[in-house]
């Protein structure tokens, strides 16, 4: 079983550690544009195997998209990360060149792959992804609400002392700033969060987790990385080892939540076919809106690029 994580930065190098360490593929090829970067990365994490105790052979290209022939599953993370001050839709116009020639690459080689995009702005460049892979929608998906859940359970894990392994939430909506988390479908062990946390501390841990992202971008300078490869990682997962694992992926909707034609972050079953089922949660009237009003700000980056001229 052959992973491929295009870009070999922060984000494509954790990720493809974390396969390798969890023995998720037998084999991950990582590629950069940067002459020798993605060869130095991988044979970095290939010199822990014998100390992290794996076999996942890691290799690295530059650029030779025929060593992903084969790939099951392709990671796409090529592209500008943010600086502080940028917003996710400020990287538009260069990363959807970038993605559009990284997919119509990788595409030749592996037209059977499943297609994990992690580049910025999350939604629209799945969808930019999608549009330029002519792959079926259940195939190509993007990376953002594993990774947004896993900074709100953080938050709610250090403010309830809790085990953050034991906190289960739904997010829906794009990835950025109108992400909306559901509180109503949040428990920890079981136990609904409303019960264990009073409102105002909710609020403020899901408005954290809203701008969790630009967090780490103001105390870096640049975007985060480890807990964007791990949460690529753990889709990767479910695929290649056909868990039905249900997450928030970022899916194109086609009718559910009343949408249609939008790349957004909706709870899916994650298995071998890539995305198996959209799972449309009873939202009542408010968080309906606050979905609505993510759709509204996804849409606008998506006519942007619409109108881009190649
Ligand atoms: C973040 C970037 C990867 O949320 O979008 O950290």
């Amino acid at each position: 079983m052959k992973v491929s994580v295009i870009g070999a930065g922060n984000v494509g190098a954790t990720c493809a550690e974390v396969l390798a360490h969890h023995e998720i593929a037998n084999e991950v090829v990582l590629l950069d544009i940067k002459e020798n970067f993605a060869e130095g990365k991988a044979l970095d994490i290939w010199e822990t195997s014998a100390i992290n105790m794996y076999d996942t052979r890691v290799t690295g290209t530059t650029n030779d998209y025929s060593k992903t022939a084969g790939s099951e599953v392709v990671v796409i993370t090529s592209g500008l990360p943010r600086k502080p001050g940028m917003s996710r839709d400020d990287l538009i116009s260069t990363n959807a060149k970038i993605v559009k020639s990284v997919t119509e690459q990788v595409v030749k080689y592996s037209p059977d792959a499943k297609l994990i995009v992690v580049s910025n702005p999350l939604d629209v460049m799945t969808y930019c992804a999608f549009i330029n892979s002519k792959f079926p929608a259940n195939r190509v998906f993007g990376m953002a609400g594993i990774l947004d859940t896993g900074r709100y359970k953080a938050f709610l894990a250090d403010e309830l002392n809790v085990s953050p392994k034991d906190i289960s939430a739904v997010l829906m909506g794009g990835h950025g700033d109108t992400m909306v988390p559901l509180p109503r479908y949040t428990t920890i062990g079981g136990i609904p969060v409303t019960e264990l946390i009073e409102k105002s501390k909710l609020d403020a841990i899901i408005d954290r987790a809203k701008k969790g992202g630009g967090e780490i971008v103001n105390l870096l300078g640049t975007s985060a990385w480890y807990a964007p490869g791990s949460a690529a990682a753990q889709m990767v997962e479910a695929i290649i080892r056909d868990q039905k694992r249900v997450f928030p992926v970022c899916a194109l909707l086609n009718g559910e939540y009343g949408l249609k034609n939008i790349y957004m972050g909706v709870p899916v079953i994650l298995g071998k076919g890539g995305i198996e089922r959209i799972i449309e949660l009873k939202l009542n009237d408010d968080e309906m809106k606050l979905v609505n009003e993510s759709a509204k700000a996804v849409k606008e980056v998506m006519d942007v690029l619409d109108n881009l001229k190649d």
